[in-house]
């Protein structure tokens, strides 16, 4: 067995991070003479709407994730020095990577002229303003998938019945008799109001665990009277299969899906498997769901890519040791990738360095924050992403908007940081309970520490 893990799941629970962490707020006055030009007052229409239509309507609305809506004024109104709070704090939108490293594309963030025009107008005390002056809404570079070639459906609907969370997977067969690339990749919620996150996950008819790992699903799948079965780290649920799962694709509220990047795309041979793993959010009623996937479909690719995970093959065995009641715990992993990488890649040849075109981290419940760097020969270092305050709720892919090369020489880190204090456990049925030791696994109480990238040969 080379390469092992799995990764990918991500979940909520209604614990939030404690706001005393928050960003000291700037006000943007655009003046530094003596006698600064009075403000005006920002209102609702003119200043607040448009930010809100652009930046937080996707999920706070009717049939969508968020727990309450920000469609109307009243709402806003209601919602105003909430709103105000979470966004100075950065809780909101998701977007859990810091600036200053790289940019992103599909980054939803907003400035800090755009937060403090909202933290002005919630102080004010959420003034509407004028109907008739009605900004336009933010734009946003959003990603989007330009052709559906191919759909798999859930075979049957699922009804969720934990709550606040659940996380189940379903097998489905790959259809195609043929090699086919997927070159973009996208979900279609059953029922966006339940689905929190939804990631796709490939078993290769090669993998390296042999054709047995799908034969351990599918009895997981039929012990479970239920479709599906229940999985939270990731696809091989309660099998005790140490998985090399690779990611095909994934689906976070506001962000969706779409084209990979500049002709890439992920081979996917005749007779591979489809884990869809679902993180349904119940915390405000649950139903029936049938999730589909959308993918476009190439014969060939200008530039063969995959998901490569990254992680220290010695965690797995017990080596990521997180002592109960420990606040500031971190584990970092640093050497070549190349090797590792060679056998989740397979047909893409990684031996002259590789680009990375986008990355995630992801850490289970006691997370806190992690980067993810190439540390150059020359002693420099080029940071992919910083996670400055992880979120298991809002695990998302980070699409760079300039590949990073990776050459021979270099090394790949990735660092996670835990907090195993009593004041930060995850919640159990409204109980947080005491802190015990902490080491690699699959399970809710179990961690984990990832990076996972989208990489193509070079
Ligand atoms: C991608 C979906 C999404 C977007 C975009 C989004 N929210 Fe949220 N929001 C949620 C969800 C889901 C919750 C419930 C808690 C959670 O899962 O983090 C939430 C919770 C909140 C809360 C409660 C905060 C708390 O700590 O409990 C506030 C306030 C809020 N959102 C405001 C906003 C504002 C303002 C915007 C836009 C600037 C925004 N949200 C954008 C999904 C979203």
């Amino acid at each position: 067995l080379h390469g092992a893990t799995t990764f990918g799941a991500e979940g909520i629970t209604m614990l939030r991070p404690s706001f005393a962490a928050t960003l000291p707020l700037v006000l943007v006055l655009g003046c530094s003479s003596a006698e600064p030009e009075p403000v005006a007052t920002p209102t609702y229409w003119q200043d607040v709407k448009p930010i809100l239509d652009g930046r937080c309507i996707d999920c706070h609305r009717d049939e969508s994730i968020a727990p309450f809506t920000l469609t109307s004024y009243a709402e806003a109104r209601t919602a105003s020095t909430l709103v105000a709070r979470a966004v100075a704090d950065r809780i909101m939108p998701p977007w859990g990577a810091v600036s200053g490293h790289q940019s992103y594309r599909f980054d939803p963030s907003l400035s800090d002229e755009q937060i403090a025009t909202i933290e002005r107008w919630a102080d004010a005390g959420a003034p509407e303003g004028d109907p008739s002056h009605e900004g336009p809404a933010l734009g946003r570079d959003v990603q989007t998938l330009s052709r559906v070639d191919l759909e798999l459906t859930m075979p049957e609907a699922y009804e969720p019945t934990t709550e606040p969370d659940e996380y189940r997977c379903f097998l489905l067969d790959w259809p195609l008799a043929e090699t086919a690339y997927v070159t973009g990749f996208n979900a279609v919620p059953g029922d966006a109001t339940i689905d929190h996150h939804i990631a796709a996950f490939l078993i290769r008819p090669d993998n390296p665990l042999g054709p047995d790992v799908v034969t351990a699903l599918e009895e997981l799948d039929a012990e479970d009277a239920a479709p599906g079965y229940e999985c939270f780290g990731g696809p091989a649920g309660d099998s005790g299969l140490v998985l090399p799962a690779q990611q095909l694709g994934q689906w976070v509220p506001g962000q969706g899906g779409g084209d990979y990047p500049a002709g890439s795309g992920i081979k996917v041979p005749a007779g591979s498997k489809v884990v869809l793993q679902m993180h349904y959010y119940t915390g405000g009623g649950t139903s029936p769901d049938r999730t589909r996937l959308e993918m476009r479909i190439d014969d060939g690719v200008a530039v063969e890519a995959a998901f490569a995970p990254w992680l220290d093959i010695a965690w797995i065995a017990g080596g990521m040791e997180i002592p109960a009641g420990m606040d500031d715990v971190v584990h970092t992993h640093s050497d070549d990738p190349r090797p590792f990488f060679q056998s989740f890649v397979a047909d893409t040849d990684v031996s002259n360095g590789f680009d990375v075109h986008a990355v995630m981290l992801h850490m289970h419940k006691l997370g806190v924050s992690g980067t993810v760097a190439i540390d150059r020969v020359d002693g420099s270092r080029a940071v992919l992403l910083e996670i400055g305050r992880y979120d298991f709720n809002w695990q998302r892919l980070y699409h760079l908007a300039q590949p990073v090369t990776f050459l021979p020489g270099d090394k790949l880190t990735v660092e996670c940081r835990w907090d195993n204090s009593p004041e930060n456990q995850p919640w159990v049925e409204g109980v947080a309970p005491a802190p015990r030791n902490v080491n690699w696994g699959e399970g809710t109480g179990d961690e984990m520490c990832v990076a996972n990238s989208y990489i193509s040969d070079r």
